[in-house]
C-alpha cells in the first residue's frame, strides 16, 4: 500500500482541510502496515496558480508543514516534503501533457470555479494544474490517495491519463489509484452560506475555522455562524432541506465521534442557542493541543526546512524509478 496526499501551501489549515482529508492521512499513517509507505507533500508548485509575494510563499510553506506535524503527520513515518524540492513532478508532468486531453481538461469543475467568467485570462497553470496533481499522484505509484470530495474529478482524470499513458507507449507503469473520501465529512461547508464548501480562498474568515485560530476567535466563529430559526428535530434525515444546520450537526458529529442522529436526539426540540456554545466547546478543546503544537513550531525555519529537505531526499529517490520509465516509454534520453 502507497499512500500518497498533497495540501496548497496558500492560506491556512482549515477544518474542512481537517477532516476532509489530513484526519485520514494520521489515521492512515497510524495504521500503517509494515512495507507500507505514507507520503504527503505541500503542493507549492500548485500554488503558482494564485498569485502571492517572495516572502509570503515562502512562510506558507513552512507554516502548512508545521500546522500538518502540529495535526499527527510524523515526519520519522512518513515522507513530509515540498513538491519544488523534487524536481521530478514537473518533469513528469511535461510528459504527461503529451497524454492529457483538452477536452478532458476542459471538464474539470475546479477549474471552471477558480477561472469564473473571465476565462481567457486565467492562467495556462491553472488550466493544466490537474497534469500535475496526476503527476503528483502517479510518480510514486500511489495506491490510496486520502481526499475531500473536491478532488475526485482530479483522481478521476489521474487514472485516465495512466490508462491513455500505459496504452499507447504499450507500458504497464503506472498504477491505478483509489481516492479515499470519508463519508461524513468530504464535504464540509462554509460556516457563512451552506451552498458553498469552506475553503482557504473565501475572502470572509469568518466562513471557516482555522486551525490555529485562538479560543476566541473559534468560539465567535461559531457563534457568528449562519443558521435558521427553526428547533432541532429528532433525526438528521429531517435536517435535509437546511444545509447550514447540517453542516453544523455534521462537523458536531465529526469532531465527537457521535453519530449525526445522537446529536440530534441531544438537542431535538431546542434551538442553535443550546447547539452552538456545546459546538464552540468540542471546538476549542479539540483543536486547542494542535494549536499549541502549531506555535511551537512554526518559527522554527531550521528545524523545518531540515525536515522537508530531508523528506524531498526520500521522494526524489522513491520518484526515480517511474520518472526514468516514463523518459524510456517516450523514448527520450536524459
Ligand atoms: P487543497 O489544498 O484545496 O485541500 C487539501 C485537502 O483538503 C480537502 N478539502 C476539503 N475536504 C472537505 N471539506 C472541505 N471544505 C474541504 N476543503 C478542502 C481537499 O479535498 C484536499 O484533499 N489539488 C489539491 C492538492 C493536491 C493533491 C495532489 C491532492 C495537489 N496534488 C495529489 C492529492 C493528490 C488541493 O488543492 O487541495
Amino acid at each position: 500500500m502507497r499512500v500518497l496526499s498533497g495540501i496548497q501551501p496558500t492560506g491556512n489549515l482549515h477544518l474542512g482541510n481537517y477532516l476532509g482529508a489530513i484526519r485520514n492521512w494520521v489515521k492512515m499513517q497510524d495504521e500503517m502496515a509494515s512495507g507500507s509507505q505514507c507520503f504527503f507533500f505541500l503542493a507549492d508548485m500548485h500554488s503558482i496558480t494564485v498569485h502571492e509575494e517572495r516572502a509570503q510563499r515562502l512562510k506558507n510553506v513552512r507554516e502548512m508543514a508545521a500546522a500538518l506535524i502540529a495535526a499527527g503527520i510524523d515526519p520519522d513515518r512518513s515522507v513530509l516534503f515540498n513538491q519544488a524540492r523534487v524536481p521530478a513532478h514537473a518533469e513528469l508532468a511535461w510528459l504527461l501533457n503529451g497524454t492529457a486531453r483538452i477536452g478532458w481538461l476542459n471538464r474539470m469543475t475546479q477549474f471552471k470555479d477558480k477561472a469564473g467568467k473571465n476565462r481567457e485570462g486565467a492562467s495556462v497553470g491553472l488550466f493544466v494544474y490537474p497534469v500535475l496533481q496526476a503527476a503528483d499522484v502517479l510518480l510514486y505509484q500511489a495506491t490510496h490517495v486520502p481526499v475531500g470530495e473536491d478532488q475526485k474529478q482530479h483522481l478521476e482524470l489521474t487514472r485516465d491519463i495512466a490508462i491513455k499513458f500505459n496504452t499507447d507507449f504499450g507500458v504497464d507503469l503506472f498504477t491505478l489509484p483509489e481516492p479515499i473520501i470519508p463519508k461524513e465529512t468530504a464535504r464540509i461547508m462554509s460556516l457563512r452560506d451552506g451552498s458553498a464548501k469552506m475553503s482557504k480562498s473565501d475572502p470572509s474568515d469568518m466562513s471557516r475555522i482555522n486551525l490555529t485560530d485562538d479560543d476566541d476567535t473559534i468560539a465567535s466563529k461559531v457563534r457568528k455562524a449562519k443558521s435558521d430559526a427553526d428547533v432541532l428535530p429528532e433525526t438528521y434525515a429531517d435536517l435535509a432541506e437546511r444545509p447550514e444546520a447540517k453542516n453544523l450537526v455534521g462537523i458536531f458529529s465529526a469532531m465527537t465521534g457521535e453519530s449525526t442522529d445522537a446529536i440530534c436526539a441531544r438537542f431535538a426540540g431546542q434551538g442553535f442557542g443550546a447547539l452552538k456554545p456545546a459546538l464552540a466547546d468540542v471546538l476549542v478543546e479539540s483543536l486547542r493541543p494542535i494549536r499549541q503544537r502549531f506555535e511551537a513550531l512554526k518559527n522554527d525555519d531550521v528545524a523545518l526546512d531540515a525536515i522537508l529537505q530531508k523528506g524531498a531526499a526520500k521522494a526524489s529517490a522513491a520518484a526515480e524509478p517511474t520518472l526514468r520509465g516514463a523518459y524510456d516509454a517516450v523514448g527520450l534520453m536524459r
